[in-house]
């Protein structure tokens, strides 16, 4: 793959992208940009790309060996599929799953894990670590007493919040998050999309949704995939009350998918 530098103003700019797995095309001549705190929300059918393409921002698909890709993904300019280092990439965008996964650890050891993995050794700093990151996710009020309890007595919610308190430990720069609600109540779910609100001031972030209430309610633009394309990047409220493609709004209209 290409690995030169090219300018870009955005924070994440995907160019030209195919992908393939064992040589059938999962994406096709992607274009796509992110900008500094923004949320991007990715919408469209069952299997259309979402997740894949999410992968591709911080090269979790390397981890499939049946998966080529072309193209250019620049992260501040530089390619991520250059010299990259994939460590450095993948602390400078975290990931959060569908399905809560803490580690079979205490509340501070999961925060701090990271962190620590990378040498961080001093009781104060990881201890302060462990607040801010608890914090900015909206957590620390409801665990700062039982921080050494196992993560896995916390709540579906609380465990989401929690692996997006271990994300933000890590002082990324933009948070990728597949479905991260689609396992939650609602309440939970509420206070998810709360927090991201408050995490863009910050962070970029690109998040997978099925719910299209949702990206309407936390995004900035909205990408709708369909098949493997982009068929349609713009602006939220736009998208969702004035689609330029018919498949959009065949889409959002709620007559497929
Ligand atoms: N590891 C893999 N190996 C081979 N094919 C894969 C792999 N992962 C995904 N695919 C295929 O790539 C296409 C896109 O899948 P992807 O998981 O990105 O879709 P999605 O939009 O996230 O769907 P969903 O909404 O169901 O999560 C699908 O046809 C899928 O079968
Ligand atoms: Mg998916």
């Amino acid at each position: 793959m290409n690995t030169k530098t090219t300018q870009t103003a955005h924070k994440l700019e995907v160019r030209d992208l195919d992908l393939f797995y064992s040589g059938v095309q999962a994406l096709k001549k992607i274009a796509f940009t992110l900008d500094r705190q923004e949320v991007s929300a990715l919408i469209g059918p069952s299997g259309c790309g979402k997740s894949t393409f999410l992968r591709v921002c911080n090269r979790m698909n390397d981890l499939i060996p049946s998966c080529r890709i072309t193209g250019e993904v620049l992260l501040d300019s530089k390619n991520i599929y250059g010299s990259m280092d994939v460590t450095e990439l993948r602390s400078r965008v975290g990931m959060v799953f569908q399905k809560p996964n803490p580690f079979n650890m205490s509340i501070f050891d999961n925060v701090v894990y990271g962190k620590r993995m990378q040498g961080m050794k001093d009781k104060r700093e990881l201890s302060e670590l462990a607040e801010t990151s608890l914090k900015k996710a909206a957590l620390w009020e409801e665990v700062k007493d039982r921080l050494k309890k196992p993560a896995q007595r916390l709540s579906g919610g609380q465990q989401q919040r929690l692996c997006i308190a271990r994300s933000i430990a890590m002082e990324p720069e933009i948070i990728l998050m597949d479905e991260p609600t689609s396992a939650l109540d609602p309440i939970a779910t509420g206070r998810i999309e709360e927090l991201i609100g408050e995490l863009k001031r910050e962070y970029s972030i690109i998040i997978v949704t099925h719910a299209m209430h949702q990206a309407a309610r936390v995004s900035d633009r909205t990408a709708f995939f369909l098949m493997g394309e982009l068929i349609e990047y713009g602006a939220t409220k736009a998208l969702f009350t004035n689609p330029r493609d018919k498949r959009t709004e065949d889409y959002i209209s709620g007559r497929f998918g």
